[in-house]
């Protein structure tokens, strides 16, 4: 089989606490160890998904395209791959653009999760201040409707006020040049649960629980962007994940159902991860889905996907090659 590899690589010099618009990029030992799973399924074909992808795409002819490429430009951009094989007639794993471009924006996935009755935090999505009218949920997260990787998610997001609300849906705004998600804040416990697999054989992996305990001491319980990207480093962790996750066998079903069932109403496929918090009163409600999640091969790097895999009994490379799996299945292509 011969397999195309679709992504984006963060450009040697961006460094995450001075710049973070590279941020949901693939570093190359991603790729590498990307390469190398997929590398025993079949002949792998690096497709860095660069201006030029569509006429590589075309005279390359894979068999089936494995796509982790997060995109270039704008609110679609993590759908711009899939569509492009869309084009070009050629099986892909993972979501589709619809998919995809649904879940980057955070405020469409809320309006279908609500339309399911899966819970999600109160919302409205604003273009400035001045449209915040009759909001009133403090306190409340505002972040840019249309990034990952904690982007725009700092101490600042965290408001207990109309006034600090204002303020945040400025900075995003002026920032990210996108509308902003507003959100009632959620106090209890935060998960995030990957799903491999489509319909009856879709699957939860093991929880993982961020640790705000790991946090500095006066930092806002988020998982933010300092959290993720500046206070954790491979050479001083940050101490921010428990997986599995301690947590009742009740709680345990309501997040894998809760996950399950956003994966579902959201058509993501082949593998996926959504975040969750827990209300004061313990319910799981989902942040958000994420169908393109990350998936750094070290362990220090503390990818969540990856974790939860090595939880569940899986490898890095069996994690890949069932995603592979999945992708070609659904295609009627055996590896
Ligand atoms: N409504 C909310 N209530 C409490 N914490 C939140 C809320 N929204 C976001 N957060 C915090 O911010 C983090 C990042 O938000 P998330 O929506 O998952 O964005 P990203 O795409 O950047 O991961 C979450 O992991 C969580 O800790
Ligand atoms: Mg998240």
């Amino acid at each position: 089989m011969r397999i195309g590899f679709t992504f984006n690589v963060k450009p040697g010099a961006a460094a995450p606490d001075v710049d973070d618009r590279y941020a949901e990029w693939e570093d190359e030992e991603t790729i590498a160890g990307v390469e190398a799973a997929l590398a025993r399924a079949g002949e792998v074909i690096r497709l860095e998904a660069s201006d030029d992808l569509p006429f590589r795409l075309r005279e390359a002819r894979p068999d089936i395209v494995f796509n982790i490429a997060e995109g270039l430009y704008g609110p679609n951009r993590e759908s711009h791959v899939p569509a492009i094989c869309e084009f070009w007639s050629m099986p892909y794993t993972g979501s589709d653009p619809l998919t995809l471009a649904l879940c980057l924006d955070k405020g469409r996935t809320k309006e279908i999760l609500s339309h399911h009755g899966i819970p999600t935090a109160p919302f409205t999505v604003v273009g400035g201040p001045e449209e915040l009218d009759g909001f009133a949920a403090w306190p409340a997260i505002v972040k840019p409707l249309h990034e990952g990787s904690s982007m725009g998610i700092t101490r600042s997001s965290y408001c207990r006020s109309r006034a600090e609300v204002r303020r945040a849906i400025e900075s995003v705004v002026a920032r990210y040049r996108q509308p902003a998600l507003v959100e009632g804040y959620l106090g209890g416990r935060e998960f995030t649960c990957a799903i491999l697999g489509n319909g009856n054989d879709a699957r939860a992996l093991p929880i993982i629980e961020i640790n705000f305990a790991a946090l500095p001491p006066d930092a806002v319980p988020i998982y933010s962007y300092e959290a993720k990207w500046i206070w954790d480093r491979p050479e001083e962790p940050l101490d921010i994940f428990r997986c599995p996750a301690e947590v009742d066998a009740e709680l345990a079903a309501a997040v894998e159902r809760t996950s399950l069932d956003a994966y579902r109403v959201l058509r993501c496929r082949d593998w996926a991860r959504i975040d969750l918090r827990c209300d004061a009163r313990g319910v799981p409600h989902v942040l958000e889905v994420n169908p393109l999640p990350g998936i750094h091969p070290d362990p220090a790097m503390h990818s969540c996907l990856p974790k939860a895999a090595r939880a569940a009994g899986l490898d890095y490379s069996e994690m890949i090659l069932s995603v592979l799996r999945a992708g070609a299945a659904r295609h009627g292509l055996v590896l």
